[in-house]
């Protein structure tokens, strides 16, 4: 059985092959083709137990794309608010006959304990401060496209790394597949265990800026943080916001992305964010075709 769970253990073979059908995919449907006979007749339960707009909906025109029948699961009117356990609610899905299921939850760890326990396909759509894979996915499509490899490209990561499932995928990806990541942000925010897998750490965002070819800005999560680990947005802003003037001293080629939704005038500002250099918007067009080639590799289609 497969599952999409994380990249912390994915082969290099399995996640190149991954870009690869992403990319064939986006040609493809770029071209009209129809593919609705690729996952015909499959159910996808999308249980998404926390907030999204990207990910839930790219999951599911990625389930429409291929012909499965996307399976939508409210939280907030679900069983899950009467006491129903994660595995339970799991369990019903399956009963009713889905076929591989796609979960999103705050818990570190939960698509991981229903990968070992449910008997059916499992695919993190982003598990507490853990794992985003299917978002590293997507970024590194877009990576893809635009500098065609990853040996000795150099990626930033700035930000919230300490809370970011975004950060530890993408770096997890990175190094797989030969990029150097360097992470930077504030103390409190930017834990080392990320240089444990070989990531480099800069103390200053202005010592990062002219380095990389590409800049991934995290967002604040104030779902996420305590109160005294950030002093205010606006000194954020000071330290580690991309403004217009730091975009102006990166390398002519280099790009900046960010996962969204974004803090726009704290992490990002509106003038970056829209400008020449955000591959942001594309990064949300790439998702779907990401999400198309787990759904097939997971339901045993590639
Ligand atoms: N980037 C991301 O995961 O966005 P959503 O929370 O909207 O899905």
């Amino acid at each position: 059985m497969r599952h999409f769970v994380g990249l912390r253990h994915i082969q290099k073979e399995r996640l190149q092959h991954l870009i690869d059908v992403a990319c064939e995919y986006r040609r493809q449907v770029a071209e009209g083709q129809d593919l609705t006979h690729v996952l015909s007749g499959r159910a996808v339960a999308l249980m998404f137990v926390e907030a999204s707009t990207r990910t839930r909906f790219s999951f599911e025109m990625a389930c429409n794309r291929l012909g499965a029948h996307p399976l939508a699961f409210n939280a907030a009117s679900s069983s899950t608010t009467k006491g129903e356990t994660l595995l339970d609610t799991a369990r019903v899905l399956r009963q009713v006959g889905a076929d591989v299921i796609v979960v999103r939850h705050k818990c570190v760890g939960a698509p991981q304990q229903l990968a070992q326990t449910l008997g059916l396909p499992i695919v993190s759509a982003g598990d507490g401060t853990n794992e985003h894979p299917t978002q590293a996915l997507l970024d590194l499509v877009t990576l893809h496209d635009h500098f065609s490899t990853f040996k000795g490209l150099r990626v930033g990561v700035v930000g919230d790394v300490r809370h970011s499932r975004v950060a530890r995928s993408l770096c997890f990806g990175l190094k797989k597949l030969g990029a150097d990541v360097v992470v930077a942000g504030p103390g409190p925010l930017c834990t080392p265990d990320l240089t444990a897998l070989g990531a480099t750490h800069q103390h200053k965002l202005d010592d990062v800026i002219g380095q990389v070819d590409a800049l991934m800005m995290l967002r604040i999560q104030r779902e996420r943080l305590g109160g005294s680990m950030l002093a205010s947005e606006a000194e954020y802003r000071t330290f580690w916001g991309l403004t217009e003037a730091r975009s102006a001293q990166m390398q002519d080629h280099a790009i900046v992305l960010h996962p969204a939704p974004m803090n726009r005038g704290v992490e990002i500002d509106d003038v970056v964010a829209d400008g020449p250099r955000s591959v942001i918007f594309d990064q949300m067009k790439n998702g779907v075709f990401a999400r198309m080639a787990v759904l097939n590799d997971v339901m045993g289609q590639s």
